[in-house]
């Protein structure tokens, strides 16, 4: 973020700009040896579900350590994502109806660059391919095949399919009726996406996921859709989603409430409005849950979802704390 938005976004920035840009001796009369802490603008990062607590624990200690906003959204999914009990992340994910778990990720930077993989297998860190793909092709989305081949290109370890032992027995289970019926809120987790505003106003978000139990092989979902699961835009805000893909993907729920927040709304309306939308267009609201997260460029937050249940976490420098977000019905 270059010093002229951070001045449009951040009174406290504004003031440090101004100082900076002042004659010596105006600014030496303003400086004060001893910067005070309340002089620090504080990060802000928030997250889906209760698995985004050690996450959000995660991007911080990457902010702590001098990295940008990015590091911080790559790095804090990270850690779920390698989590093998996590039946919704990563290869300990519960996998399609032919036994097979496919990750799909996204990340965006708040200067608009993005990187995603969809239907990928075998590789444990997704959401760090997204990132190649931004990084070093001129893509922004790589699928499949094609996405595991330039994994493996980059030096990332591809491992063969295998399910966790927990995935295999649900699937077992399954199998018996091969019934499918996404559950709502189920074990209160899904897909994780977070949301970064680094204190300097730099924003970036990610967003990963195994998708839906016993999905259809090649199904590909919202989460690794720029603009449905995530979108990024540091002059005003960004917002992740979680939950039934399907109508995340329909109304681009993501890019709606970034650009509500463009439009004045603040983070909460923004958030409201989108779910608004989202059940406009799928009124039978007792068969899904999605839950809406957002952060503007001020570093304000909304939280919002069809139905009760969803839980987010919220971090802002020392403090971590999980919170149940409004829902419509
Ligand atoms: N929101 C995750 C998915 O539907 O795949």
């Amino acid at each position: 973020m270059d010093a002229t938005r951070r001045t449009l976004v951040s009174g406290i920035v504004a003031t440090a700009s101004a100082a900076a840009l002042a004659p010596s001796h105006t600014a030496a009369m303003f400086m004060d040896p001893m910067p005070r802490p309340s002089a620090v603008p504080p990060s802000t990062i928030i997250s889906t579900w209760d698995h985004g607590m050690p996450a959000n624990v995660a991007a911080m200690a990457a902010l702590e350590r001098g990295g940008s906003a990015l590091d911080a959204a790559e790095q804090g999914v990270m850690v779920v994502e390698a989590d093998p009990k996590n039946l919704s992340v990563g290869l300990g994910g519960l996998p399609d109806r032919d036994g097979i778990v496919t990750l799909d990720a996204c990340i965006m930077d708040g200067d608009g660059r993005a990187g995603s993989v969809c239907f990928v297998q075998g590789i444990e860190h997704p959401v760090s391919v997204a990132r190649m793909v931004m990084e070093r092709t001129s893509h922004v989305m790589l699928a499949g095949a094609g996405a595991e081949r330039f994994a493996r290109e980059q030096g990332v370890h591809q491992r063969a399919n295998a399910l966790s032992e927990q995935a295999r027995t649900a699937w077992e289970e399954w199998k018996k009726t091969s019934h499918y019926a996404p559950v709502i809120n189920i074990e209160n987790h899904d897909t994780i996406g977070l949301l970064v505003r680094k204190g300097d106003g730099s924003m970036a978000g990610s967003c990963t996921t195994s998708g839906l139990a016993y999905k259809v092989h090649g199904r590909v979902g919202d989460s690794p859709i720029i603009g449905a699961g995530l979108y990024v835009d540091e002059e005003v805000g960004c917002a992740t989603c979680t939950g039934l893909g399907e109508t995340v993907l329909r109304t681009l729920a993501s890019f709606l409430a970034v650009e509500r927040m463009r439009m004045g709304d603040s983070p909460q309306k923004a958030c409201e409005e989108a779910i608004a939308r989202l059940i406009h267009k799928h009124p039978n609201l007792a068969s899904y849950q999605v839950g809406i997260l957002a952060l503007d460029a001020t570093g304000r937050h909304g939280a919002h979802a069809v139905t009760k249940g969803f839980t987010y976490a919220l971090s802002t420098n020392g403090a971590h704390a999980m919170h149940a977000a409004s829902h419509a019905m």
